[in-house]
C-alpha cells in the first residue's frame, strides 16, 4: 500500500507538468512594461523577505536547492495551483455575479468523453465509496433555464487519486462532460470523492514538513460549467463536515461552494441538489 502510494505520489508530478505543456496554455505574450512590473515587483518581494528578515547563506541556498529540486520534480504545477493560482481566480472572477469561481488545479484534462443527462461517470464496476446523486439547474442570472449547457466533471476516487495522474486508472475514470437536458437540468450520477492530500514525498511534501504546515484539500469536486452566449466558469464543490473545508491547503473553499447531500431515500448513497448561474458573455 505505502510502495503504491509512493509510486502514484511520484508519478503526479511529472504528468502534471507534462500535462501543462501538453493544454499550451503558456502562450499568453505580454508587454516589455508589463513584464517589466510585475517581475520587478517579484524580486523585490523576495529581496525585501530576505533583508527583513535577515536571511543567512545557508537559508539562500536551501531556498536555491529547494527551487531546482521543484523543477526536477515536475512539481511546479502543484506548488502554483496550491500557493497561487487562488489568487489568480480571484482576480479573473471578480465581476462575476453568477456562480462562484474557485482554482482549476492541476489535474484538468480536456475533451472527457460526453454524456447526456441524467448521465453516470465512466468508473470501474467495483468502484468504492459511497454512490452520489449530484443534481440540478444551469440558468442565467435572471433564473431562465440555459438549454444545451454542459457540466465538465472532474474528481478524486475514494482513496484520493485522479485518473491520469495515478497509476492504475481507467482512462476516464471519474471525469465527463455532462450535457444538461432542454430545461437546463442536469443529472450526474458518480461516487462520493475523499480528501485529496497533495503529494508528500516530493519537493512540495519536503516544504510542507519542514514549514509544519499539512497536506489536505477537501473532498471536491472539479467543474466547468457553460453554455452558449454565457462565460464559461471554472469552480469547485466541497462537502460540509469536511474538516479541511475550514483549513484547505490550496485557500480555494469559498462558503457558496460547500454542499450538504443528504442519504436518499432508496437507501443508495447520498443525493445533493446545486443551481449553476452563468454570467452573460
Ligand atoms: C492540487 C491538487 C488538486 O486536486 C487541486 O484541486 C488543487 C491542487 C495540487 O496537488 O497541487
Ligand atoms: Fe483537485
Amino acid at each position: 500500500m505505502t510502495t503504491e502510494i509512493h509510486a502514484t505520489a511520484a508519478a503526479s508530478g511529472a504528468n502534471a507538468t507534462e500535462r501543462f505543456r501538453e493544454n499550451k496554455k503558456a502562450t499568453a505574450s505580454s508587454s516589455q512594461e508589463r513584464v517589466n512590473l510585475l517581475a520587478s515587483r517579484i524580486v523585490k518581494a523576495i529581496n525585501d523577505t530576505v533583508l527583513e528578515e535577515k536571511v543567512t547563506y545557508d537559508e539562500y541556498n536551501a531556498f536555491k536547492a529547494w527551487l531546482i529540486e521543484v523543477g526536477e520534480d515536475g512539481e511546479w504545477p502543484l506548488f502554483l495551483d496550491v500557493w497561487v493560482e487562488h489568487s489568480v481566480e480571484q482576480v479573473a472572477n471578480e465581476n462575476r455575479e453568477g456562480t462562484k469561481g474557485s482554482i482549476e488545479g492541476p489535474y484538468y484534462v480536456p475533451d472527457s468523453p460526453r454524456l447526456q443527462s441524467p448521465a453516470t461517470l465512466p468508473m470501474r464496476e467495483n468502484e468504492q465509496g459511497t454512490p452520489l446523486l449530484f443534481q440540478g439547474r444551469i440558468t442565467d442570472l435572471a433564473g431562465q433555464p440555459l438549454p444545451g449547457a454542459t457540466v465538465e466533471i472532474w474528481h478524486a476516487d475514494d482513496e484520493g487519486f485522479y485518473s491520469q495522474f495515478a497509476p492504475g486508472l481507467p482512462e476516464w475514470n471519474l471525469r465527463g462532460a455532462v450535457v444538461a437536458d432542454g430545461n437546463g437540468y442536469y443529472q450526474i450520477n458518480t461516487m462520493q470523492p475523499a480528501p485529496y492530500q497533495i503529494p508528500t514525498d516530493g519537493s512540495c511534501g519536503q516544504l510542507i514538513a519542514a514549514a509544519g504546515w499539512h497536506a489536505w484539500r477537501p473532498a471536491h469536486l472539479h467543474l466547468k460549467v457553460s453554455a452558449p452566449g454565457h462565460q464559461l466558469i471554472t469552480s469547485q464543490l466541497y462537502f460540509q463536515g469536511d474538516e479541511h473545508v475550514s483549513d484547505d491547503i490550496a485557500s480555494a473553499v469559498k462558503p457558496e461552494l460547500v454542499l450538504d447531500p443528504t442519504p436518499r431515500a432508496d437507501g443508495r448513497g447520498r443525493e445533493v441538489t446545486y443551481d449553476f448561474v452563468l454570467d452573460p458573455e
